[in-house]
This record gives C-alpha cells, sequence and structure tokens, in this order.
C-alpha cells in the first residue's frame, strides 16, 4: 500500500483530536495501518521542546519560538513521519508546517514565506498529500477550548482575541493559495457531519470506497 502524508490544521478548538481520532478508527476498521501522531511533541525529544514553546514562563524570543518548533518537526519528520510513510502506513498529523506559517509567521509578524521556509528546510520539503483544515469562529474555538478545560490556557492560547483572528485568516489565505492540497471543512458542524465530509476526502487518497 502507498503511504500517506495527512495533516489537520486550524486554531485552538477546533476538533482536530475528535476528527482525527474518528477518522483513526475509520482508517483501521478499513485495513489501514494508521500513525496517530503531533506537533509539536510526537517524539521524546519533542516532548521536551512541547513543554518549553508552550510553558515557558519567561519571554522567550519569537524567532527563538519559530526555530523551536522547526527543529521539533525536523526531528520527527526524519525519525517518525517519513519511516511510516515508507512502511506503507497512513501518517494522521496534528498540525505541521502551516500552523507555524499562520502563527508564528503571519499572527507573531516573522514573515510567511521566511518561515515556510525555515520549516522546508527542517523537513527537506516534505508535504502533506492532503491537509484538512477546521475552521471556526475565534470566539466559538475559545468557548470549546475554555469550557474542556476549565478556563485555563497556555502561553499561545491566552494571547489577545485578533492574534487568534489573524491565525484564521492566514489559513485561510493558505488554503486558497494552495486548494488541491487543502480541504477546508466547516468546523462548526456537528463531529459527525465533518466527519463524514474528511472522510469522503480521504477515502480515494488511501484507496477506500468512499463511503
Ligand atoms: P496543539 O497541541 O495542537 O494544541 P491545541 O490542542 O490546543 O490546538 O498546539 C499547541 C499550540 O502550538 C497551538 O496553540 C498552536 C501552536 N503551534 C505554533 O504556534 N506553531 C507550530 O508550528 C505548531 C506546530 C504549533
Amino acid at each position: 500500500m502507498t503511504g500517506r502524508f495527512i495533516t489537520l490544521e486550524g486554531g485552538d478548538g477546533a476538533g482536530k483530536t475528535t476528527q482525527a481520532e474518528l477518522l483513526t478508527a475509520w482508517l483501521e476498521a478499513n485495513g489501514r495501518s494508521v500513525v496517530r501522531t503531533r506537533e509539536p511533541g510526537g517524539t521524546d525529544l519533542g516532548v521536551r521542546i512541547r513543554e518549553i514553546v508552550l510553558h515557558e514562563r519567561g519571554h522567550v524570543a519569537p524567532r527563538a519560538e519559530a526555530l523551536l518548533y522547526a527543529a521539533d518537526r525536523a526531528h520527527h519528520v526524519e525519525t517518525v513521519v517519513r519511516p511510516a510513510v515508507a512502511r506503507g502506513d497512513v501518517v494522521l498529523q496534528d498540525r505541521y508546517t502551516d500552523s507555524s506559517v499562520a502563527y508564528q509567521g503571519v499572527a507573531r509578524g516573522l514573515g510567511a514565506a521566511q518561515i515556510r521556509s525555515v520549516s522546508e528546510w527542517a523537513t527537506d520539503g516534505l508535504t502533506p498529500d492532503l491537509t484538512v483544515l477546521l475552521d471556526l469562529d475565534v470566539t466559538e474555538g475559545r468557548a470549546r477550548v475554555a469550557s474542556a478545560r476549565g478556563d485555563t490556557f497556555d502561553r499561545l492560547e491566552s494571547q489577545a482575541a485578533a492574534f487568534h483572528e489573524s491565525v484564521r485568516r492566514a489559513f485561510l489565505d493558505m488554503a486558497r493559495a494552495e486548494p488541491e492540497r487543502f480541504l477546508v471543512v466547516d468546523a462548526a458542524a456537528p463531529a459527525d457531519a465533518v466527519q463524514q465530509v474528511v472522510r469522503a476526502a480521504v477515502a480515494p487518497l488511501v484507496g477506500i470506497d468512499v463511503p
């Protein structure tokens, strides 16, 4: 079987985890081997990097933050993602380069093109076969996160609403620029309905008959 690399993107609270779990169950039920992973934190080294980027109390210089995400990604792609795709597995990953472009490149103002090029170097150019963008109104996403976690936000989640609006716009702009790679789904719809749309897009990629 041909290996596939599928990424899930979207703002906080858009439901990436729920969708990835539902998609994993369906792929496995159809006989595909799935590697569920995420960035930051998909490796032991990445877990330590994740701790720094999400929970460091002091100031982290924006360029240092961008390079930490890129370092996590470089190690993850070489040791987890590429080997799994080479084995013929389906890699289902929460967040990838597009998150760096949206959060560090656009919302933090470091420059979309530069951040993309840092990530492309880090990954030696590995591009997803499909990127599912779960698009959701920022206020709704933040309300979901707050109710799920009892109102505690990590460093990035506690940024101002304008930051998250700019992340959302950045993702939508990327999707518009690369329509053949992106599937944009309205994440305000019920989880089951979102999942049907996602499965319909994934099915032909993995050789499963459309549900
Ligand atoms: P994630 O683990 O997906 O958290 P959540 O479940 O809350 O969406 O991502 C953690 C945070 O890391 C999220 O706020 C987005 C941020 N992030 C970046 O800023 N740049 C990146 O390159 C990546 C991968 C994540």
